[in-house]
């Protein structure tokens, strides 16, 4: 794969990679005969990763600017991100076991797509262990007393995580949404 196509450096994904999109724009997804129950889910699922990364967001911005004590954040910190990085461990491991080899399967062309989403669940995954590694030392120094540097640390590396994730929860999309219009969830069951 291109350096300038990896998660990352990419600002989106060139219409030779997404080959039916510009057919499929976004704007007329929904609105699509064949926009069916699939389509629907995995754009929910999208949805709710970015708000679980958002409310890991909130409450950290929370614990930095002092709005949310610091003997209440712990608790809520773990469910939150417990919830999020455990979403979305399993919906990675679901689309790279279960959906990907099948849409590979729809069209030859589809391999260049897929070995791209693959790749970027390699990088989201390496960020969500750093992130689990930052979750571990604020939740260590916390304990021990007031953790400012570790709270931004935290911070840093969840914002990178999220930007990620960003980046490829939109391609992907991209790439899914119209192939499912296109050829059908029937192909996909
Ligand atoms: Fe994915
Ligand atoms: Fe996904």
């Amino acid at each position: 794969m291109a350096d300038d196509l990896m998660l990352g450096v990419r600002r989106g994904l060139p219409d030779e990679v997404a080959y039916l999109r510009a057919a499929n724009p976004r704007e007329g997804w929904r609105a699509a005969p064949t926009f069916g129950q699939l389509a629907d889910f995995w754009l929910n699922v999208h949805a709710q990763l970015r708000r679980e990364g958002g409310a890991v967001e909130a409450l950290t911005a929370g614990l930095i600017d002092g709005s949310i004590a610091r003997e209440t954040f712990a608790p809520r910190f773990v469910a939150a991100l417990n919830q999020h990085l455990g979403h979305l461990d399993m919906h990675h491991g679901i689309e790279d076991q279960s959906y990907f080899p099948k849409f590979r399967a729809l069209d030859v062309r589809m391999a260049a797509a897929f070995d791209l989403l693959e790749a970027d669940h390699a990088a989201v995954h390496r960020m969500l262990e750093e992130t689990v590694s930052s979750a571990r030392g604020l939740l260590t120094a916390l304990a021990a007393g007031d953790a400012p540097r570790e709270a931004e640390a935290f911070a840093a590396r969840s914002g990178q995580l999220i930007a990620l994730l960003d980046r490829h929860l939109a391609d992907e999309e991209e790439i899914v949404v119209p192939a499912m219009l296109v050829h059908g969830e029937r192909a996909l069951a």
